[in-house]
């Protein structure tokens, strides 16, 4: 079989810039992201890099592989130019001078290169199978490459992403979009007949409650305490965070021992993690002690793990003098405790 690109080079160093790009805007990720939730997508430049460079023959022009990419500058010397900005605090406007590079969609002349490549190994036409496709990143390059795709997920919701993702869209074009655009307020309205009781909105239309953070809760096999389990208890980049308060009771061994929460604005004052590396560590302070992992999983697969709210994620309507007509602007984002005390 003939030597492909991808055993003789990869330029890790641009693709790790370029996929760290694509995911600094929490706002502004690639839209497929909007379209549902999915925990493990890859980045779009990662995918369309993996299925090029394992496609092409060894010998394919490097430069005409990294332009099909999105790649049309130098993301390295874009990366250390903006740790130049951070040290110096002079600004500069794109450090990168091209748009990121999932916004490029390859032109009608590369996708005949890649023809003729594969044409070099005797393929007629590349054809990309990825048969744990998940949220889809890797069949949906690998269509923008002008490949056959095939993909295939065990968890039919994920089946459903792909769909909605590509096949539709490419079948129907347009036409999807506009059913889209008619059934979302049918959904809506759907849901919030169901869901409204559940979930109240007191404070709207200024305040509307978007995200309600919950943590999976364990017993402490020393001291009989509930305690939440989360890695970190930040909120917000700014500080924001939780203080998980242990309430003793009669102390070790009363199982009614439980913690709630403070909402804090400064990293210094959140609590410490609860759980690392599998192991979870009780919160009490008249125990403290390491929870082993096994011991977790020995809860969890009894199923005796619980859950405790900790913490609503709000958007707040801002003063109109603050505001500058954008919707995104309009609304500042917050976070306050439960109003009912947390459930056992
Ligand atoms: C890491 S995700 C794939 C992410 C994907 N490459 C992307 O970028 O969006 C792995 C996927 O494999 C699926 N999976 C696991 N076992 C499978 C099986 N036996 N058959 C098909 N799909 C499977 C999972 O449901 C999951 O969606
Ligand atoms: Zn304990």
């Amino acid at each position: 079989m003939t030597k492909r690109l991808i055993e003789e080079w990869l330029p890790i160093a641009e693709l790790g810039e370029e996929s760290m790009r694509e995911r600094r805007s929490m706002t502004a990720l690639p839209p497929i992201y909007y379209l549902h939730v999915w925990w493990a997508r890859r980045p779009l430049v990662a995918s369309r890099a993996e299925v090029l460079v394992s496609l092409l023959p060894a010998d394919a022009d490097r430069k005409t592989f990294m332009h099909m990419l999105g790649i049309h500058g130098d993301p390295v010397a874009a990366k250390k130019a903006m740790e130049k900005v951070k040290r110096t605090g002079i600004r500069i406007d794109n450090p990168y001078g091209y748009d990121r590079a999932f916004q490029y969609c390859p032109s009608e002349k590369e996708e005949f290169w890649l023809l003729e490549e594969m044409g070099k190994l005797g393929i007629e036409h590349p054809t990309v199978l990825d048969p744990t496709a998940g949220g889809g990143a890797i069949p949906f390059e690998a269509l923008r490459l002008g490949c056959t795709t095939y993909a295939n997920d065990i968890n039919p919701v994920a089946v459903l992403v792909q769909k909605a993702t590509y096949e539709w869209p490419a079948k129907f074009g347009r036409a999807v979009l506009d059913e889209y655009q008619r059934l979302v307020p049918v959904f809506r309205k759907r849901l919030e007949e169901r869901l409204s009781t559940y979930f109240p909105q007191h404070q709207a239309p200024d305040q509307l409650d978007c995200t309600y953070l919950w943590a999976r809760t364990i017993h402490c096999p020393y001291c009989a305490g509930k305690v939440p389990l989360a890695p970190n208890w930040k909120l917000a980049p700014d500080g924001t965070g939780v203080k998980v308060v242990p309430h003793l009771g009669d102390g070790p061994g009363d199982a009614s021992r439980q913690c709630s929460f403070e909402i804090v604005g400064s990293a210094r004052l959140q609590s410490e993690g609860t759980v690392k590396d599998g192991d979870a560590t009780c919160p009490f302070p008249d125990c403290g002690r390491v929870i082993d992992g096994d011991q977790v999983k020995v809860q969890a697969q009894a199923g005796d793990m619980g859950e405790q709210l900790f913490s609503v994620v709000y958007k707040r309507r801002l003063p109109t003098e603050y505001t500058k007509n954008r919707e995104a602007q309009e609304r500042e984002v917050g976070a306050r405790l439960p109003r009912t005390s947390p459930r056992r």
